[in-house]
């Protein structure tokens, strides 16, 4: 396949990276931008052989949001209609372990792609920041959702309606990101992330990623319930059983994802 905004490729075993690739425009995400990361993802949600994608801009920038010259122009009803929101919701649907590696910009819908990953692992470069409001917007894409989940009501109230942004160090304090290094590190501890992560059994991967995601969906009483289903599957699996034989006899396990 060829891909106008993105890059492509396959890094080390199961490992898939998408690079952002528009640098005229600072990343923004058109509609094609998110059609192809879309189909990327789900792709590799079908094949096997990858356990592990993640999302990179470049050392500079992640990405600077919608593409505000796409959007001038729109009104309600093509709004309404607007393909992004399928492209963002086929985003979510990934079911295996999405890394965003973010150095520089991450803004508006830009920050609520880094946000619709699992795990962000920043560069020390890295704001991320949701300034629609300066447009006579709001976030469209999450960015009211997830953020006040990821960082709390006070920093994300902030954030969403004076347009400032937090830079790497903040948003590690908050929980926004899981680690912090220098920009040209960025990528480069993403993939050792994603390779470690790679190496793990796939199912009970996919059913941690699952439970975990049920946190923002359902009450606790009923997460715990999702869980323990979801512990209770993994006991029929063969990469279960070789886990806890390969422990008991103090050898490296190999995992099948049967
Ligand atoms: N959409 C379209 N083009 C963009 C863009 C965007 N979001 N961001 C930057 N560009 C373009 C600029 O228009 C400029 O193009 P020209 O060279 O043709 O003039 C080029 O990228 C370089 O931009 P700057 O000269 O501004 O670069 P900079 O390094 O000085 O600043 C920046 C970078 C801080 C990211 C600045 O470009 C900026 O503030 N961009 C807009 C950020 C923004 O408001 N994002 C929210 C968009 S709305 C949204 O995302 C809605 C949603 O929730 C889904």
């Amino acid at each position: 396949m060829s891909y106008q905004d993105i890059l492509v490729e396959s890094r080390d075993t199961g490992v898939h990276l998408i690079t952002l690739n528009r640098p005229k425009v600072r990343n923004a995400l058109r509609t094609r931008t998110l059609e192809e990361i879309a189909d990327v993802l789900e792709a590799a949600d079908a094949d096997p052989d990858i356990r592990v994608c993640v999302i990179a801009g470049s050392e500079e920038y992640f990405a600077a949001g919608a593409d505000i010259k796409e959007m001038a122009g729109t009104g309600p009803v093509d709004v309404l209609a607007d393909p992004r929101q399928s492209h963002r919701r086929r985003i979510d649907r990934f079911s295996k372990p999405l890394i965003a590696a973010v150095n520089g910009y991450a803004l508006g819908g830009g920050c609520e792609l880094a946000m619709q990953a699992d795990i962000i692992i920043a560069g020390d470069n890295a704001r991320f920041g949701q300034p629609e409001i300066n447009l006579g917007i709001i976030p469209g894409a999450g960015g009211t959702q997830r953020l006040i989940r990821a960082v709390g009501q006070s920093l994300a109230m902030k954030m969403v309606l004076s347009g400032e942004m937090i830079d790497a160090r903040t948003a590690r304090e908050a929980g926004l990101v899981a680690e912090v290094s220098p920009p040209e590190l960025t990528l480069e501890k993403a993939l050792e992330l994603a390779r470690i992560i790679a190496a793990k059994p796939p199912v009970a991967v996919r059913l941690a990623k699952d439970a975990m995601r049920q946190a923002f969906e359902t009450a606790l009483s009923a997460g715990l319930d999702y869980e323990r289903k979801a512990f209770t599957i993994l006991a029929a699996t063969e990469d279960r059983n070789e886990g806890l034989a390969a422990f008991m006899a103090k050898r490296k396990p190999r995992f099948t994802g049967r």
